[in-house]
Protein backbone atom coordinates (compact mmCIF):
# COMPACT_ATOMS: atom_id res chain seq x y z
CA UNK A 1 0.00 0.00 0.00
CA UNK A 2 1.16 3.55 -0.78
CA UNK A 3 1.85 5.73 2.18
CA UNK A 4 0.16 8.83 3.03
CA UNK A 5 2.59 11.30 1.58
CA UNK A 6 3.12 9.04 -1.76
CA UNK A 7 -0.51 9.53 -2.26
CA UNK A 8 -0.92 13.05 -1.16
CA UNK A 9 2.26 13.53 -3.83
CA UNK A 10 0.35 11.63 -6.28
CA UNK A 11 -3.03 13.90 -6.11
CA UNK A 12 -0.96 16.75 -5.91
CA UNK A 13 0.73 16.31 -9.09
CA UNK A 14 -2.34 15.29 -10.82
CA UNK A 15 -3.98 18.69 -9.60
CA UNK A 16 -0.97 20.67 -11.15
CA UNK A 17 -1.28 19.19 -14.39
CA UNK A 18 -5.26 20.17 -14.52
CA UNK A 19 -3.94 23.16 -13.42
CA UNK A 20 -1.35 24.07 -16.21
CA UNK A 21 -3.76 22.65 -18.46
CA UNK A 22 -6.58 25.36 -17.13
CA UNK A 23 -7.24 28.76 -18.45
CA UNK A 24 -8.04 31.13 -15.43
CA UNK A 25 -11.31 32.97 -15.12
CA UNK A 26 -11.33 36.91 -15.61
CA UNK A 27 -14.92 38.87 -15.00
CA UNK A 28 -13.91 41.43 -16.80
CA UNK A 29 -12.91 40.54 -20.95
CA UNK A 30 -10.21 38.44 -22.15
CA UNK A 31 -8.14 38.30 -25.07
CA UNK A 32 -5.96 36.21 -26.72
CA UNK A 33 -3.30 36.75 -29.57
CA UNK A 34 0.12 35.02 -30.94
CA UNK A 35 2.34 38.14 -28.90
CA UNK A 36 2.82 39.29 -25.52
CA UNK A 37 3.27 42.54 -26.58
CA UNK A 38 -0.55 42.54 -28.97
CA UNK A 39 -2.00 40.71 -25.70
CA UNK A 40 -0.70 43.31 -23.37
CA UNK A 41 -1.80 46.16 -25.95
CA UNK A 42 -5.33 44.64 -26.46
CA UNK A 43 -5.37 44.47 -22.37
CA UNK A 44 -3.92 48.26 -22.41
CA UNK A 45 -7.00 49.50 -24.62
CA UNK A 46 -10.14 47.33 -22.39
CA UNK A 47 -8.09 49.36 -19.08
CA UNK A 48 -8.64 52.51 -21.15
CA UNK A 49 -12.43 51.61 -21.43
CA UNK A 50 -11.79 50.55 -24.93
CA UNK A 51 -14.04 47.63 -26.45
CA UNK A 52 -13.02 44.42 -28.61
CA UNK A 53 -12.83 46.44 -31.59
CA UNK A 54 -10.24 48.60 -29.61
CA UNK A 55 -8.35 45.81 -28.01
CA UNK A 56 -8.58 43.82 -31.66
CA UNK A 57 -7.37 47.13 -33.88
CA UNK A 58 -4.42 47.85 -30.77
CA UNK A 59 -3.30 44.14 -31.03
CA UNK A 60 -3.62 43.90 -34.53
CA UNK A 61 -1.19 47.04 -35.40
CA UNK A 62 1.46 45.67 -32.36
CA UNK A 63 1.63 41.84 -34.32
CA UNK A 64 2.06 44.19 -37.42
CA UNK A 65 5.64 45.19 -35.38
CA UNK A 66 6.23 42.48 -33.44
CA UNK A 67 5.49 39.53 -35.92
CA UNK A 68 6.20 40.74 -39.32
CA UNK A 69 6.67 37.19 -40.46
CA UNK A 70 3.21 36.69 -39.60
CA UNK A 71 1.34 39.89 -40.89
CA UNK A 72 1.30 43.40 -41.21
CA UNK A 73 -0.02 46.71 -42.64
CA UNK A 74 1.30 45.27 -46.09
CA UNK A 75 -1.35 42.29 -45.97
CA UNK A 76 -4.88 41.78 -45.13
CA UNK A 77 -7.63 40.17 -43.41
CA UNK A 78 -10.82 38.86 -42.34
CA UNK A 79 -13.10 40.38 -38.76
CA UNK A 80 -16.46 39.20 -37.51
CA UNK A 81 -17.49 41.76 -35.06
CA UNK A 82 -20.02 41.40 -32.46
CA UNK A 83 -22.36 43.98 -31.00
CA UNK A 84 -22.99 42.62 -27.01
CA UNK A 85 -25.77 45.47 -27.07
CA UNK A 86 -27.66 44.43 -30.40
CA UNK A 87 -26.90 40.79 -30.57
CA UNK A 88 -25.91 41.46 -34.11
CA UNK A 89 -22.21 40.29 -35.80
CA UNK A 90 -20.78 41.87 -38.40
CA UNK A 91 -18.11 40.88 -40.81
CA UNK A 92 -15.28 42.92 -43.13
CA UNK A 93 -13.49 41.54 -45.87
CA UNK A 94 -9.87 43.63 -46.09
CA UNK A 95 -8.07 41.08 -47.65
CA UNK A 96 -5.66 41.79 -50.62
CA UNK A 97 -6.82 42.27 -54.08
CA UNK A 98 -4.84 41.55 -57.71
CA UNK A 99 -3.75 45.01 -59.00
CA UNK A 100 -5.27 46.09 -62.19
CA UNK A 101 -2.17 44.35 -64.58
CA UNK A 102 -2.74 41.40 -62.97
CA UNK A 103 -3.27 38.51 -65.32
CA UNK A 104 -4.14 35.38 -65.12
CA UNK A 105 -1.13 33.35 -66.82
CA UNK A 106 1.45 35.97 -65.06
CA UNK A 107 3.36 32.94 -63.13
CA UNK A 108 3.21 30.89 -66.16
CA UNK A 109 6.14 30.30 -68.53
CA UNK A 110 6.16 27.68 -71.46
CA UNK A 111 2.89 26.50 -69.84
CA UNK A 112 4.02 26.09 -66.64
CA UNK A 113 4.32 27.53 -63.39
CA UNK A 114 7.50 29.21 -62.45
CA UNK A 115 9.01 28.17 -58.92
CA UNK A 116 8.61 31.11 -56.61
CA UNK A 117 7.30 33.72 -58.91
CA UNK A 118 4.33 34.17 -56.95
CA UNK A 119 6.09 33.94 -53.49
CA UNK A 120 9.12 35.98 -53.51
CA UNK A 121 9.54 39.41 -55.17
CA UNK A 122 7.97 42.27 -56.11
CA UNK A 123 5.45 40.51 -58.85
CA UNK A 124 3.42 38.45 -55.51
CA UNK A 125 2.66 41.50 -54.23
CA UNK A 126 -0.90 41.86 -54.00
CA UNK A 127 -2.71 45.27 -53.16
CA UNK A 128 -2.47 45.69 -49.26
CA UNK A 129 -5.92 46.11 -47.23
CA UNK A 130 -4.45 45.86 -43.56
CA UNK A 131 -5.11 49.83 -43.00
CA UNK A 132 -8.44 50.41 -44.45
CA UNK A 133 -9.69 47.41 -42.48
CA UNK A 134 -8.33 48.03 -39.30
CA UNK A 135 -8.73 52.00 -39.37
CA UNK A 136 -12.66 50.83 -40.57
CA UNK A 137 -13.28 48.43 -37.72
CA UNK A 138 -12.44 51.37 -35.37
CA UNK A 139 -14.15 53.96 -37.06
CA UNK A 140 -17.30 51.57 -37.18
CA UNK A 141 -17.36 50.06 -33.87
CA UNK A 142 -14.54 51.18 -31.75
CA UNK A 143 -14.40 53.43 -28.66
CA UNK A 144 -11.06 55.38 -28.95
CA UNK A 145 -9.43 57.75 -31.00
CA UNK A 146 -6.57 56.21 -33.66
CA UNK A 147 -3.97 57.95 -32.16
CA UNK A 148 -4.72 56.21 -28.44
CA UNK A 149 -4.95 52.58 -30.52
CA UNK A 150 -2.46 52.86 -32.63
CA UNK A 151 0.01 54.28 -29.76
CA UNK A 152 1.42 50.81 -28.74
CA UNK A 153 2.30 49.64 -31.90
CA UNK A 154 4.02 53.24 -32.46
CA UNK A 155 6.14 52.63 -29.38
CA UNK A 156 7.10 49.17 -30.23
CA UNK A 157 8.32 50.02 -33.46
CA UNK A 158 10.28 52.93 -32.15
CA UNK A 159 11.91 50.85 -28.74
CA UNK A 160 12.53 48.02 -31.02
CA UNK A 161 11.40 44.23 -30.94
CA UNK A 162 13.63 41.67 -29.74
CA UNK A 163 14.36 38.65 -32.38
CA UNK A 164 12.40 35.46 -30.24
CA UNK A 165 13.23 31.90 -31.57
CA UNK A 166 10.06 32.19 -33.69
CA UNK A 167 11.61 35.08 -35.87
CA UNK A 168 14.84 32.71 -36.55
CA UNK A 169 12.82 29.82 -37.22
CA UNK A 170 10.88 32.43 -39.75
CA UNK A 171 13.76 33.94 -40.81
CA UNK A 172 15.92 31.12 -41.66
CA UNK A 173 13.05 29.93 -44.00
CA UNK A 174 13.23 33.12 -45.71
CA UNK A 175 16.52 33.74 -45.46
CA UNK A 176 17.55 33.77 -48.98
CA UNK A 177 14.63 35.83 -49.94
CA UNK A 178 14.55 38.52 -47.53
CA UNK A 179 18.74 38.85 -48.99
CA UNK A 180 17.59 39.56 -52.42
CA UNK A 181 15.86 42.62 -51.22
CA UNK A 182 17.94 45.31 -50.00
CA UNK A 183 15.56 47.45 -47.75
CA UNK A 184 14.76 43.97 -46.41
CA UNK A 185 17.97 43.18 -45.67
CA UNK A 186 18.54 46.33 -44.06
CA UNK A 187 15.74 46.14 -41.49
CA UNK A 188 15.30 42.01 -41.13
CA UNK A 189 18.95 41.01 -41.06
CA UNK A 190 22.39 42.10 -39.83
CA UNK A 191 25.82 42.19 -41.72
CA UNK A 192 28.66 39.40 -40.54
CA UNK A 193 32.40 40.27 -40.45
CA UNK A 194 32.26 39.88 -44.46
CA UNK A 195 29.80 42.49 -44.81
CA UNK A 196 26.80 39.54 -45.74
CA UNK A 197 23.27 40.22 -44.43
CA UNK A 198 22.26 37.32 -42.19
CA UNK A 199 19.90 36.36 -39.60
CA UNK A 200 20.33 38.26 -36.50
CA UNK A 201 21.23 36.45 -32.92
CA UNK A 202 18.37 35.53 -30.26
CA UNK A 203 18.01 38.38 -28.08
CA UNK A 204 19.12 40.57 -30.91
CA UNK A 205 16.73 44.25 -30.73
CA UNK A 206 15.58 45.13 -34.34
CA UNK A 207 14.36 49.14 -34.32
CA UNK A 208 12.05 50.03 -36.83
CA UNK A 209 11.76 54.15 -37.16
CA UNK A 210 10.69 53.99 -40.61
CA UNK A 211 7.86 51.89 -39.67
CA UNK A 212 7.28 53.84 -36.57
CA UNK A 213 7.18 56.93 -39.06
CA UNK A 214 4.99 55.28 -41.30
CA UNK A 215 2.41 53.94 -38.13
CA UNK A 216 2.67 58.13 -37.07
CA UNK A 217 0.97 59.19 -40.45
CA UNK A 218 -1.51 56.74 -40.14
CA UNK A 219 -3.03 57.69 -36.77
CA UNK A 220 -2.57 61.79 -37.52
CA UNK A 221 -4.02 61.45 -40.77
CA UNK A 222 -5.80 57.70 -41.58
CA UNK A 223 -6.32 55.23 -44.91
CA UNK A 224 -5.04 58.16 -47.22
CA UNK A 225 -1.64 58.52 -44.96
CA UNK A 226 -1.03 54.99 -46.55
CA UNK A 227 -3.20 54.62 -49.88
CA UNK A 228 -1.56 57.86 -51.45
CA UNK A 229 0.95 60.26 -51.05
CA UNK A 230 4.37 59.28 -50.39
CA UNK A 231 4.01 55.66 -48.76
CA UNK A 232 2.05 54.83 -51.88
CA UNK A 233 3.95 56.14 -53.51
CA UNK A 234 7.53 54.27 -51.98
CA UNK A 235 5.52 51.01 -52.34
CA UNK A 236 4.27 51.48 -55.72
CA UNK A 237 7.45 52.46 -57.04
CA UNK A 238 9.62 49.63 -55.13
CA UNK A 239 7.28 47.10 -56.48
CA UNK A 240 7.98 48.51 -60.08
CA UNK A 241 11.68 48.58 -59.95
CA UNK A 242 11.42 44.87 -58.86
CA UNK A 243 9.39 44.01 -61.73
CA UNK A 244 6.00 43.66 -59.89
CA UNK A 245 2.45 45.65 -61.67
CA UNK A 246 1.37 47.08 -58.46
CA UNK A 247 0.21 51.16 -58.84
CA UNK A 248 -0.74 54.16 -56.85
CA UNK A 249 -3.82 54.19 -58.58
CA UNK A 250 -4.07 50.17 -57.60
CA UNK A 251 -3.66 51.92 -53.81
CA UNK A 252 -5.87 55.15 -54.82
CA UNK A 253 -8.79 52.69 -55.69
CA UNK A 254 -8.58 49.98 -52.80
CA UNK A 255 -11.59 49.57 -51.01
CA UNK A 256 -12.56 46.70 -47.98
CA UNK A 257 -15.95 44.87 -48.97
CA UNK A 258 -18.60 44.27 -45.82
CA UNK A 259 -20.32 40.65 -46.44
CA UNK A 260 -22.87 39.25 -44.79
CA UNK A 261 -21.53 36.00 -42.20
CA UNK A 262 -21.94 32.85 -42.66
CA UNK A 263 -24.50 30.78 -40.86
CA UNK A 264 -24.74 27.39 -39.32
CA UNK A 265 -25.10 25.46 -35.77
CA UNK A 266 -23.30 22.65 -34.37
CA UNK A 267 -25.13 20.54 -31.50
CA UNK A 268 -27.77 23.37 -30.78
CA UNK A 269 -25.04 26.56 -31.11
CA UNK A 270 -25.22 28.88 -33.90
CA UNK A 271 -22.24 29.16 -35.41
CA UNK A 272 -21.03 32.80 -37.33
CA UNK A 273 -18.04 32.26 -39.25
CA UNK A 274 -16.11 33.55 -42.77
CA UNK A 275 -18.31 33.68 -45.85
CA UNK A 276 -16.00 33.37 -49.21
CA UNK A 277 -13.62 34.45 -50.57
CA UNK A 278 -12.41 32.58 -47.50
CA UNK A 279 -12.80 28.78 -48.40
CA UNK A 280 -12.82 28.09 -44.45
CA UNK A 281 -16.03 29.20 -43.35
CA UNK A 282 -17.23 26.60 -45.18
CA UNK A 283 -15.06 24.17 -44.39
CA UNK A 284 -16.28 24.79 -40.95
CA UNK A 285 -20.35 24.56 -41.51
CA UNK A 286 -19.85 21.75 -44.18
CA UNK A 287 -17.21 19.63 -41.30
CA UNK A 288 -19.56 20.73 -38.18
CA UNK A 289 -22.47 19.70 -39.81
CA UNK A 290 -21.49 16.68 -40.94
CA UNK A 291 -20.10 15.40 -37.81
CA UNK A 292 -23.13 16.34 -36.07
CA UNK A 293 -25.05 13.66 -38.16
CA UNK A 294 -22.62 10.99 -38.04
CA UNK A 295 -21.17 11.07 -34.59
CA UNK A 296 -23.64 10.61 -31.72
CA UNK A 297 -22.57 12.83 -29.03
CA UNK A 298 -21.13 11.04 -25.96
CA UNK A 299 -18.33 9.25 -28.89
CA UNK A 300 -15.28 8.76 -26.67
CA UNK A 301 -12.83 11.62 -27.15
CA UNK A 302 -10.03 10.51 -30.30
CA UNK A 303 -12.09 7.31 -30.81
CA UNK A 304 -10.49 6.10 -34.32
CA UNK A 305 -14.61 5.47 -35.73
CA UNK A 306 -15.14 9.21 -34.89
CA UNK A 307 -11.68 10.42 -36.20
CA UNK A 308 -12.19 8.06 -39.50
CA UNK A 309 -15.63 10.21 -39.97
CA UNK A 310 -14.39 13.64 -39.36
CA UNK A 311 -11.39 13.05 -41.64
CA UNK A 312 -13.92 11.68 -44.58
CA UNK A 313 -16.15 14.73 -43.92
CA UNK A 314 -13.07 17.19 -44.12
CA UNK A 315 -11.66 15.42 -47.00
CA UNK A 316 -15.27 16.23 -48.99
CA UNK A 317 -14.97 19.98 -47.78
CA UNK A 318 -11.86 20.44 -49.27
CA UNK A 319 -13.16 19.01 -52.73
CA UNK A 320 -15.84 20.86 -52.33
CA UNK A 321 -13.28 23.77 -51.90
CA UNK A 322 -11.03 22.57 -55.18
CA UNK A 323 -14.58 23.00 -57.08
CA UNK A 324 -16.18 25.64 -56.37
CA UNK A 325 -14.38 28.22 -53.83
CA UNK A 326 -13.11 32.01 -55.44
CA UNK A 327 -14.02 35.71 -54.94
CA UNK A 328 -17.99 35.41 -55.47
CA UNK A 329 -18.12 38.79 -56.58
CA UNK A 330 -16.07 37.08 -59.89
CA UNK A 331 -17.94 33.97 -60.11
CA UNK A 332 -21.33 32.18 -58.84
CA UNK A 333 -20.31 30.48 -55.89
CA UNK A 334 -22.74 28.36 -54.63
CA UNK A 335 -22.68 29.07 -50.59
CA UNK A 336 -26.10 28.90 -50.29
CA UNK A 337 -25.96 25.17 -51.44
CA UNK A 338 -22.46 24.30 -49.82
CA UNK A 339 -23.77 24.53 -46.13
CA UNK A 340 -27.28 24.00 -47.23
CA UNK A 341 -28.53 21.36 -45.11
CA UNK A 342 -29.10 18.63 -48.01
CA UNK A 343 -25.93 19.15 -49.55
CA UNK A 344 -24.46 18.38 -45.89
CA UNK A 345 -26.72 15.33 -45.81
CA UNK A 346 -25.04 13.97 -49.08
CA UNK A 347 -21.43 14.68 -47.95
CA UNK A 348 -22.51 12.88 -44.73
CA UNK A 349 -24.23 10.04 -46.65
CA UNK A 350 -21.88 9.77 -48.99
CA UNK A 351 -19.07 8.68 -46.39
CA UNK A 352 -17.97 4.77 -45.79
CA UNK A 353 -17.24 4.24 -42.11
CA UNK A 354 -15.54 1.17 -43.21
CA UNK A 355 -12.89 2.46 -45.35
CA UNK A 356 -11.01 5.96 -46.40
CA UNK A 357 -12.22 7.11 -49.47
CA UNK A 358 -9.51 7.65 -52.53
CA UNK A 359 -9.56 11.65 -53.21
CA UNK A 360 -8.72 11.38 -56.42
CA UNK A 361 -11.91 9.18 -56.98
CA UNK A 362 -13.86 12.22 -55.63
CA UNK A 363 -12.19 14.99 -57.77
CA UNK A 364 -9.39 12.95 -60.20
CA UNK A 365 -6.31 15.45 -59.75
CA UNK A 366 -4.71 17.27 -62.41
CA UNK A 367 -2.03 15.26 -64.10
CA UNK A 368 1.47 16.05 -62.26
CA UNK A 369 -0.48 18.20 -59.57
CA UNK A 370 -1.00 16.08 -56.84
CA UNK A 371 1.22 18.11 -54.22
CA UNK A 372 3.74 16.28 -52.04
CA UNK A 373 3.51 12.83 -52.01
CA UNK A 374 4.16 10.14 -49.32
CA UNK A 375 7.28 8.02 -49.22
CA UNK A 376 7.13 4.58 -48.37
CA UNK A 377 9.67 6.37 -44.68
CA UNK A 378 8.00 6.33 -41.24
CA UNK A 379 9.12 9.85 -41.64
CA UNK A 380 7.65 13.20 -39.12
CA UNK A 381 7.55 15.72 -41.92
CA UNK A 382 8.45 18.97 -40.51
CA UNK A 383 6.85 21.63 -42.46
CA UNK A 384 8.61 24.25 -44.31
CA UNK A 385 8.77 26.85 -41.12
CA UNK A 386 7.93 29.67 -43.49
CA UNK A 387 4.85 28.00 -43.83
CA UNK A 388 3.54 29.08 -40.28
CA UNK A 389 2.23 32.50 -41.17
CA UNK A 390 -0.81 34.77 -40.86
CA UNK A 391 -2.03 35.50 -37.20
CA UNK A 392 -5.57 35.78 -35.10
CA UNK A 393 -7.29 37.38 -32.91
CA UNK A 394 -9.86 36.49 -30.24
CA UNK A 395 -11.35 39.31 -28.16
CA UNK A 396 -14.46 39.21 -25.66
CA UNK A 397 -15.20 42.06 -23.62
CA UNK A 398 -16.68 42.44 -20.52
CA UNK A 399 -19.97 43.73 -22.20
CA UNK A 400 -20.13 40.61 -24.79
CA UNK A 401 -18.75 42.11 -27.47
CA UNK A 402 -16.32 40.35 -29.44
CA UNK A 403 -14.11 40.52 -32.24
CA UNK A 404 -12.44 37.31 -33.83
CA UNK A 405 -9.85 38.77 -36.46
CA UNK A 406 -7.15 36.62 -38.82
CA UNK A 407 -5.05 38.84 -40.73
CA UNK A 408 -1.68 37.72 -42.73
CA UNK A 409 1.12 38.91 -45.23
CA UNK A 410 0.65 35.36 -46.42
CA UNK A 411 3.95 33.89 -46.62
CA UNK A 412 6.17 33.74 -43.75
CA UNK A 413 7.72 37.81 -44.15
CA UNK A 414 5.17 37.79 -46.91
CA UNK A 415 6.85 38.55 -50.21
CA UNK A 416 10.27 39.90 -48.58
CA UNK A 417 9.85 42.91 -50.03
CA UNK A 418 9.92 46.16 -48.12
CA UNK A 419 8.91 49.91 -49.59
CA UNK A 420 11.89 51.75 -49.38
CA UNK A 421 12.14 54.40 -46.41
CA UNK A 422 8.72 53.13 -45.07
CA UNK A 423 9.31 50.21 -43.23
CA UNK A 424 6.10 48.32 -45.01
CA UNK A 425 6.60 44.61 -45.59
CA UNK A 426 4.41 43.56 -48.32
CA UNK A 427 2.36 40.41 -48.51
CA UNK A 428 2.68 37.57 -51.27
CA UNK A 429 -0.50 36.49 -51.47
CA UNK A 430 -1.45 36.38 -55.20
CA UNK A 431 -0.08 32.69 -54.27
CA UNK A 432 -3.13 32.26 -52.81
CA UNK A 433 -5.34 32.14 -56.52
CA UNK A 434 -4.07 29.36 -58.74
CA UNK A 435 -1.37 30.54 -60.60
CA UNK A 436 -3.12 27.68 -62.80
CA UNK A 437 -5.98 25.71 -61.58
CA UNK A 438 -5.93 22.61 -60.62
CA UNK A 439 -1.68 23.30 -59.79
CA UNK A 440 -1.04 22.94 -56.00
CA UNK A 441 -0.07 26.68 -54.41
CA UNK A 442 2.42 26.78 -51.44
CA UNK A 443 0.50 24.79 -49.17
CA UNK A 444 0.06 22.44 -51.62
CA UNK A 445 -3.88 23.67 -52.05
CA UNK A 446 -5.24 22.86 -55.46
CA UNK A 447 -8.17 25.15 -56.28
CA UNK A 448 -9.87 25.75 -59.45
CA UNK A 449 -11.28 27.76 -62.26
CA UNK A 450 -13.27 30.04 -59.39
CA UNK A 451 -10.30 30.80 -57.86
CA UNK A 452 -7.68 31.94 -61.20
CA UNK A 453 -6.40 35.31 -60.92
CA UNK A 454 -8.41 38.78 -62.58
CA UNK A 455 -7.75 41.94 -61.94
CA UNK A 456 -9.09 43.56 -58.37
CA UNK A 457 -10.25 39.98 -57.71
CA UNK A 458 -9.92 38.58 -53.97
CA UNK A 459 -7.74 35.23 -53.88
CA UNK A 460 -9.22 32.16 -52.60
CA UNK A 461 -8.24 32.18 -48.48
CA UNK A 462 -8.38 29.45 -45.44
CA UNK A 463 -8.39 32.42 -42.93
CA UNK A 464 -11.88 31.39 -40.39
CA UNK A 465 -12.16 33.43 -38.34
CA UNK A 466 -15.52 31.90 -35.98
CA UNK A 467 -18.08 32.97 -33.01
CA UNK A 468 -19.99 30.26 -31.92
CA UNK A 469 -23.10 31.17 -29.34
CA UNK A 470 -24.52 30.35 -26.52
CA UNK A 471 -27.49 27.28 -26.72
CA UNK A 472 -29.28 29.21 -23.89
CA UNK A 473 -29.01 32.58 -25.82
CA UNK A 474 -28.29 32.88 -29.84
CA UNK A 475 -27.31 36.17 -29.70
CA UNK A 476 -23.95 35.75 -27.04
CA UNK A 477 -21.25 34.73 -27.80
CA UNK A 478 -19.47 31.78 -26.21
CA UNK A 479 -16.54 31.25 -28.24
CA UNK A 480 -13.85 33.46 -30.26
CA UNK A 481 -11.28 31.25 -32.03
CA UNK A 482 -9.06 31.26 -35.26
CA UNK A 483 -5.54 30.26 -35.92
CA UNK A 484 -3.10 30.62 -38.99
CA UNK A 485 -1.24 28.06 -40.33
CA UNK A 486 -2.88 27.83 -44.55
CA UNK A 487 -4.55 25.14 -45.63
CA UNK A 488 -4.70 23.55 -41.96
CA UNK A 489 -6.86 26.56 -40.54
CA UNK A 490 -10.46 25.60 -41.04
CA UNK A 491 -9.36 22.19 -39.32
CA UNK A 492 -7.92 23.57 -36.48
CA UNK A 493 -10.81 25.57 -35.88
CA UNK A 494 -13.18 22.93 -36.09
CA UNK A 495 -10.91 20.84 -33.93
CA UNK A 496 -10.89 23.24 -31.13
CA UNK A 497 -14.64 23.99 -31.11
CA UNK A 498 -15.55 19.97 -31.10
CA UNK A 499 -13.08 20.09 -28.12
CA UNK A 500 -15.32 22.62 -26.39
CA UNK A 501 -18.74 21.35 -27.64
CA UNK A 502 -18.26 17.88 -27.28
CA UNK A 503 -16.02 17.11 -25.08
CA UNK A 504 -16.57 19.90 -22.47
CA UNK A 505 -12.64 20.77 -22.22
CA UNK A 506 -11.47 23.86 -20.62
CA UNK A 507 -10.45 26.96 -23.61
CA UNK A 508 -6.75 25.90 -22.57
CA UNK A 509 -6.98 22.12 -23.15
CA UNK A 510 -9.03 22.46 -26.28
CA UNK A 511 -6.61 24.70 -27.88
CA UNK A 512 -3.42 22.24 -26.48
CA UNK A 513 -4.57 19.01 -28.18
CA UNK A 514 -3.04 17.31 -30.88
CA UNK A 515 -4.54 17.73 -34.56
CA UNK A 516 -5.87 15.68 -37.61
CA UNK A 517 -5.75 17.13 -41.09
CA UNK A 518 -6.55 16.28 -44.17
CA UNK A 519 -6.82 18.37 -47.53
CA UNK A 520 -8.27 16.15 -50.64
CA UNK A 521 -4.72 16.61 -51.59
CA UNK A 522 -2.22 15.27 -50.96
CA UNK A 523 -4.09 11.88 -50.30
CA UNK A 524 -2.88 12.22 -47.12
CA UNK A 525 -3.72 12.61 -43.18
CA UNK A 526 -1.63 14.71 -41.58
CA UNK A 527 -1.25 14.30 -37.72
CA UNK A 528 0.12 16.26 -34.96
CA UNK A 529 3.35 14.57 -33.90
CA UNK A 530 1.63 13.82 -30.16
CA UNK A 531 -1.69 13.90 -31.41
CA UNK A 532 -2.22 9.84 -31.59
CA UNK A 533 -1.63 6.83 -30.08
CA UNK A 534 -0.22 4.33 -32.03
CA UNK A 535 -3.22 2.27 -31.17
CA UNK A 536 -5.10 4.48 -32.87
CA UNK A 537 -2.96 5.73 -35.84
CA UNK A 538 -3.03 1.63 -36.69
CA UNK A 539 -6.55 1.76 -37.21
CA UNK A 540 -6.73 4.75 -39.17
CA UNK A 541 -4.02 3.02 -41.59
CA UNK A 542 -5.83 -0.15 -41.41
CA UNK A 543 -8.99 1.50 -43.13
CA UNK A 544 -6.77 3.01 -45.79
CA UNK A 545 -5.54 6.47 -44.48
CA UNK A 546 -1.61 6.87 -45.29
CA UNK A 547 -0.56 8.70 -42.39
CA UNK A 548 1.64 11.22 -42.09
CA UNK A 549 3.25 12.49 -38.60
CA UNK A 550 3.80 16.02 -39.05
CA UNK A 551 5.66 18.46 -36.64
CA UNK A 552 2.63 20.48 -35.51
CA UNK A 553 1.40 23.34 -36.83
CA UNK A 554 -1.45 26.33 -36.08
CA UNK A 555 -1.56 28.85 -33.51
CA UNK A 556 -5.11 28.64 -32.06
CA UNK A 557 -5.75 32.30 -30.45
CA UNK A 558 -9.30 31.68 -28.25
CA UNK A 559 -11.81 33.17 -25.66
CA UNK A 560 -14.42 31.60 -24.32
CA UNK A 561 -17.08 33.41 -22.12
CA UNK A 562 -18.95 30.81 -20.01
CA UNK A 563 -22.87 31.39 -20.70
CA UNK A 564 -23.46 29.98 -16.89
CA UNK A 565 -21.54 31.90 -14.37
CA UNK A 566 -20.33 34.59 -17.36
CA UNK A 567 -16.87 34.38 -16.51
CA UNK A 568 -14.72 34.90 -19.52
CA UNK A 569 -11.35 32.54 -20.24
CA UNK A 570 -8.60 32.67 -22.28
CA UNK A 571 -6.16 30.30 -24.33
CA UNK A 572 -3.13 30.71 -26.47
CA UNK A 573 -1.63 28.57 -28.27
CA UNK A 574 1.20 26.74 -26.76
CA UNK A 575 2.91 25.77 -29.57
CA UNK A 576 3.49 29.62 -30.17
CA UNK A 577 4.62 32.51 -28.53
CA UNK A 578 1.67 34.56 -27.58
CA UNK A 579 0.02 35.48 -24.36
CA UNK A 580 -3.91 34.90 -23.32
CA UNK A 581 -4.94 37.74 -20.66
CA UNK A 582 -7.66 39.40 -19.22
CA UNK A 583 -9.06 41.60 -17.00
CA UNK A 584 -9.84 40.82 -13.20
N1 LIG B 1 -2.73 33.46 -46.87
C1 LIG B 1 -3.29 32.37 -46.21
C2 LIG B 1 -4.75 32.29 -46.35
O1 LIG B 1 -5.40 33.31 -46.52
O2 LIG B 1 -5.30 31.24 -46.32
Amino acid sequence: MRSLATRSLAVAVVLLACVAHAARPYRGGAVATAYPQASAAALEMLEKGGNATDAAVAAAFVAAVVGPYHSGIGGGGFALVHDGKTGETKVLDFREVAPKAASRDMYVKDGKVVPGLSTDGPLAVAVPGAVAGYLQLLKEHGKLPPSVVLAPAIAAAKKGIWVTPRYLTMGQGRLECLRKDPEASRVFLVKNAQGEYEMPPLGHVIKMPDLARTLGGIAKGGAKAFYSGPVAKAIADTVQTGGGVLTVDDLAAYKTRPRQPLEGSYRGHRILTMPPPSAGGVAVIQVLGALEKLRPQGMAFRDPEALHLYVEAVRRAYVDRAKYLGDPDFSDVPTARLVSPGHIADLAGSIDAKKATASASLLPPVPGAQGSTLTDKPAVLTPEPERKNTTHISVIDKDGNAVAMTTTVNYGFGSCVVAKGTGVLLNDEMDDFAAQPGVPNAYGLVTGEPNAIQPGKVPQSSMSPTLVFSKEDPKKVMLAVGSPGGSTIPTTVIQVISNVVDSGMDVARAVNEGRVHHQYLPDELWVDKWGLEPATLSVLEAKGHKVRRVDQWGDAEAVFSDPKTGLRYSASDPRNEGVALGQD
